[in-house]
């Protein structure tokens, strides 16, 4: 198949969150299966060292009857994934992908209409005809709508079909609606049912109304998201497209997520039982300023925003700090208030907590490794690809019951009688008190029954999330939008 693979960041070039992963990864995938694939993405100043040498091809796009923006693309392979990079330095050579550090840049619809309608332009210049066009997110969503209806009177796409992958459907892209004649919306559109949202625009709205078929990135989160309470706030505009929605696991890239390879962790290690983990562990401590006691040492890498339940997180921490011993490493960037309230949390117990604020993927690393459990109690999950990466590093994720974290962690059960399949911990209740009691017992595993958690480390390593194998999901559901019998 042909498919166009639209998003707004690639790991490699530039990432945020696990968008990126997956935008490189399932590509790649794909086209290691022998599909003809494409992933066009903007060309941020950042990414320059990659791009600047390809050749470059200038692209007319209108993002409505009256505007016409030049853009160049560039169009090479990074590390085996074919790219397009779109580049429009006004839009793009920016500090910030999103945002200025604070408020979202004022002109991210046009900014990232010129993505989606890019696109589709460069396939139409390139006389290539994709069967699929593959959007992520909100930052893409329009190419749906404009494939639909842009496009409508003109033969090239009639055989084209558009896929919605939902990442994170909490970011939406509301703007105001003096946006519809700037990005070509027409008015007829601006409804409940579509675009309008509360009299604003939302990109991600119309991307779900337009799209041919929506895919979440896990099964769970495809559940939730027909649901009041899981939407978003869109949960009827998602009953409405439930036949349109599918829901696929995300996979690893194991090539850069194992300990037996990982040339970031200060020793490799096959099995949870061998002396490298052990030194992973006391690296790490000494790295986080711990004293080296086998004490349990609880990880957590994440962006620091309300998703990842941090307001349930911090004050459980205040309170089982007082009374356990062991140690904490926290690793994060993002809402400055949250990141306040961590630097404090490690002022006070400079001995057991450790807040390296940033973002750094080899200490990222570092701490998959090094770390005993993965804490991850997310008010919301889409897939979480972080609880995933600890699993194959022997690091036990303790997590909340949604979304992908449900869908790829096997709790151990009251009873700890599911020795054999066990290879974490889980909380129902968004609340401290649940996610408390969670927290001691898998310290008083850890601290009592040696055996249990070692047999759990290894349920753990063990278990695959190949991409190979979500890929071909994928590859069934572009084919079934496509009409074809399987
Ligand atoms: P989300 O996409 O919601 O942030 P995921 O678990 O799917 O959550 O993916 C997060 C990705 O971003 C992982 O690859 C993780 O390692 C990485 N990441 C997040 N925050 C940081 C950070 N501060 N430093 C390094 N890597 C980070
Ligand atoms: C989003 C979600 C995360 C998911 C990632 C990749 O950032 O928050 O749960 O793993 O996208 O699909």
């Amino acid at each position: 198949l042909k498919i166009l693979v639209v998003a707004s960041e690639v790991e490699g070039l530039v990432k945020t969150g696990g968008l990126a992963d997956v935008a490189r990864a399932l590509p790649a995938t794909l086209t290691a299966l022998g599909h003809d694939v494409q992933v066009v993405t903007p060309a941020y100043s950042r990414t320059e060292p990659i791009w600047s040498h390809w050749p470059s091809q200038s692209l007319c796009v209108h993002l409505n009857l009256f505007d016409e923006t030049w853009m160049a693309a560039r169009t090479g392979s990074h590390e085996g994934l074919p790219l397009v990079q779109l580049e429009h330095a006004e839009s793009f050579d920016r500090p910030g992908i999103y945002d200025d550090g604070r408020w979202p840049y004022p002109d991210n619809a046009r900014r990232f209409g010129l993505l989606s309608k890019g696109a589709l332009q460069w396939c139409k210049d390139n006389d290539w005809r994709p069967d699929i066009v593959h959007a992520n997110d909100w930052q893409a969503a329009l190419c749906c709508f404009y494939l639909k209806e842009h496009f409508k009177y003109d033969t090239f796409f009639d055989n084209t079909r558009s896929l919605l992958s939902l990442h994170n459907a909490a970011y939406q892209g509301q703007v105001p609606a003096s946006w519809l004649q700037p990005l070509g919306i027409h008015e007829q559109f601006f409804h409940p049912g579509a675009f309008e949202d509360f009299g604003q625009i939302n990109l991600l709205k119309g991307g779900i109304r337009f799209a041919d078929a929506l895919c979440a990135v896990s099964p769970g989160y495809a559940d939730e998201l027909v649901t009041d309470l899981g939407g978003h706030g869109l949960g009827a505009l998602f009953r409405d497209r439930s036949d349109a929605l599918v829901g696929i696991l995300n996979g690893c890239d194991y090539g850069q997520w194992s300990p037996e390879t990982d040339p970031m962790i200060p020793a490799t290690y096959t099995t949870p039982d061998e002396p490298g983990k052990a030194e992973c562990k006391r690296r790490l401590q000494q790295e986080m300023g711990f004293a080296e006691r086998d004490v349990p040492l609880l990880v957590s890498v994440s962006r620091l925003t309300d998703q990842k339940g941090f307001h349930l997180l911090i004050p459980t921490l205040w309170e089982v700090l007082r009374e356990r011993d062991i140690q904490i490493a926290l690793l994060g960037s993002g809402d400055p208030q949250l990141a306040a309230h961590l630097h404090r949390l490690a002022n006070h117990f400079p001995d057991k907590v450790a807040f390296v604020e940033g973002y750094d993927n080899a200490l990222s690393h570092r701490m998959e490794a090094g770390g005993d459990a993965f804490l991850m109690p997310s008010i919301f999950e889409p897939c979480g690809l972080n609880q995933i990466y600890s699993l194959r590093y022997g690091t036990l994720p303790l997590v909340r019951a949604v979304g992908g974290l449900k869908d790829t962690v096997v709790p151990l059960s009251a009873t700890q009688r599911n020795t054999r399949s066990a290879t974490g911990f889980m909380f129902e209740e968004p609340s401290e008190a649940a996610l408390r009691a969670e927290i001691e017992r898998m310290v008083d595993v850890y601290e009592r029954n040696p055996k249990l958690w070692l047999a759990m480390q290894r349920n753990a390593m063990k278990q695959r999330f190949e991409w190979e194998s979500a890929a071909r999901e994928y590859l069934k559901t572009y084919r079934r939008m496509l009409g074809e019998n399987l």
